[in-house]
């Protein structure tokens, strides 16, 4: 059995942020889900989160998920003293437990199965995650006989400068033999250069502290700093991007191309430079997006394509064309064969099979049939000034350019909307509309009004 706990309590001073440290977000989401989130595979029977600063704000962002229990560590006095507040929580507890920094987004499901895996086998009472590290500064020193077992850890700020010259490092992850642990965390003392309770201090009071390297010592990088959050957005990019284009995906400059890890595209799809996933998306095969596209949290269908727009929580079926310069605001859902052209935004619309709303419209709360076609820079005036209106559009009903549908309105089936009408009241089927003075042709204006200027 293993209960999971995440140290999440520090302020994370070094972001220079009023949001605490581990709620900066890589990839769409918090620094603290991701750490959750990678120990998921090993089913922990408990996930407790350690929270102390802003926990309100911490606790927050797990209000979705009953599993996660929350421990207040109200002063900060170090990390042996943040586990410490676990004892009354896991008092019945008896298996493994795996404590995890809240600020080490990027460890790998695998690399925890792995330690976990070894803490078993070799039956240790404790088991790390070490690296060596070109540039050990800042970390705790973990040093070891032949057979990686521990014999002494020492922070960074601790070490004489024999010391500093060891690059193996601590990776602040750990497994305990739990019941082993509860014995020994009230012992811990706070003697050291920063007075703080250290967890690293419980390896002078067990005989079995192992350390295991991990292969790619990115995975264990925390993240202190704004500098370090950018390079690790960098590393899960291309591990997000390394993975689609393995699966079939063409991107096109992926320097350029940014993928939250809750996008799911299909094989074949083309994304093409500055273009954003994001959220909830997917994205159906043969489908192109981008130049210049942002897409969040919305469904595009197969064969689609996407030209410099932006597309939020909305679906669109396949085998639609989207933009260039389209702006699909939310709820708006598209349905097969349909043209959205430029300059043209959707709000809350419904817009059926083989429509074509192709230049400077703006729809909002509308539902239209089948076979529309909406004429350049027709809008729906869909508010009141109090109250959002709905507008009904028959299947194979054509606007004229520049007309306006004041809601509530309603036009039947194979309604022609004149050039520049307002249409104020409902259409029924097949009728032609107009709503606009009829012109009138004064003749020889020119003349009359040079009559006039003489006179004077
Ligand atoms: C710790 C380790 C160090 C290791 C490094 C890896 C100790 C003494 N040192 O150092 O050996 O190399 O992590 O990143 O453990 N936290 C609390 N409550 C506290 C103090 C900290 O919840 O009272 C949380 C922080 O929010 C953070 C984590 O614990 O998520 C680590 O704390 P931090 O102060 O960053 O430890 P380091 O000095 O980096
Ligand atoms: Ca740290």
């Amino acid at each position: 059995m293993v209960a999971v706990a995440v140290l999440a309590a520090g302020k994370g001073t070094r972001m220079k942020s009023t949001l605490p440290k581990v709620l900066h977000t890589l990839g769409g989401r918090s620094l603290v889900e991701r750490v959750l989130e990678s120990c998921k595979g090993l089913n922990p029977s408990r996930q407790l989160v350690i929270v102390g600063y802003q926990a309100e704000q911490v606790k927050n962002q797990f209000r979705h998920n009953p599993n996660v229990e929350f421990v207040e560590q109200t002063e900060q006095k170090g990390t042996g003293h943040a586990i410490q507040q676990l004892l009354p929580h896991l008092e019945d507890f008896t298996g493994d437990l795996l404590v995890l920094n809240g600020d080490a987004p990027l460890l790998r499901p695998e690399t925890l199965e792995n330690l976990l895996a070894v803490h078993q086998s070799q039956q240790n009472m404790a088991t790390l995650l070490t690296a060596q590290l070109p540039n050990p500064k800042g970390y705790g020193r973990v040093f070891c006989d032949s057979n990686n077992l521990v014999k002494q850890i020492v922070e960074d700020r601790d070490c004489n400068d024999a010391q500093k010259q060891n690059h193996r490092i601590n990776g602040g992850i750990y497994c305990f033999n739990w019941p082993k642990l509860a014995e020994i965390l009230p012992k811990l003392q706070a003697n050291n250069d920063q007075q703080e309770y250290y967890l690293t201090d419980v390896v002078d009071f067990f005989d079995r502290v192992m350390a295991v390297d991990v292969e790619d010592y990115l995975e264990i990088s925390g993240i202190n700093d704004r500098k370090q959050l950018a390079n690790a957005n960098e590393v899960l990019q291309s591990r997000i991007k390394d993975r689609w284009m393995m699966a079939g995906v063409t991107l096109i400059n992926p320097d350029s191309i940014t993928i939250d890890d809750t996008v799911s595209i299909a094989p074949d799809v083309v994304i093409e430079p500055h273009s954003h996933l994001r959220g909830n998306s997917v994205i159906g095969k043969g489908s192109r997006i981008g130049p210049g596209s942002l897409i969040e949290n919305s469904e595009i269908g197969d064969n689609v394509s996407v030209l410099y727009s932006v597309i939020n929580n909305s679906k669109v079926a396949s085998d639609c064309r989207i933009g260039p310069y389209a702006h699909l605001r939310g709820e708006a859902q598209i349905e097969t064969g349909c043209r959205i052209g430029n300059f043209v935004e959707v709000k809350k619309t419904t817009i059926g099979t083989k429509s074509n709303v192709a230049h400077l419209s703006y729809l909002g709360d509308a539902i239209l049939g089948d076979r529309v076609n909406v004429g350049a820079g027709t809008i729906t005036a869909n508010y009141d000034g109090v109250n959002k209106h709905t507008t009904v559009i028959g299947n194979g009903t054509k606007t004229g350019a520049n007309s306006v549908l004041v809601a509530p309105v309603s036009l039947g089936e194979n309604v022609t909307v004149a050039a520049g009408s307002v249409v104020t009241n409902n259409v029924p089927g097949d009728a032609l509309v107009i709503a606009r003075q009829r012109q009138r042709i004064i003749e020889d204006w020119k003349t009359k009004t040079e009559d006039w200027k003489n006179k004077e």
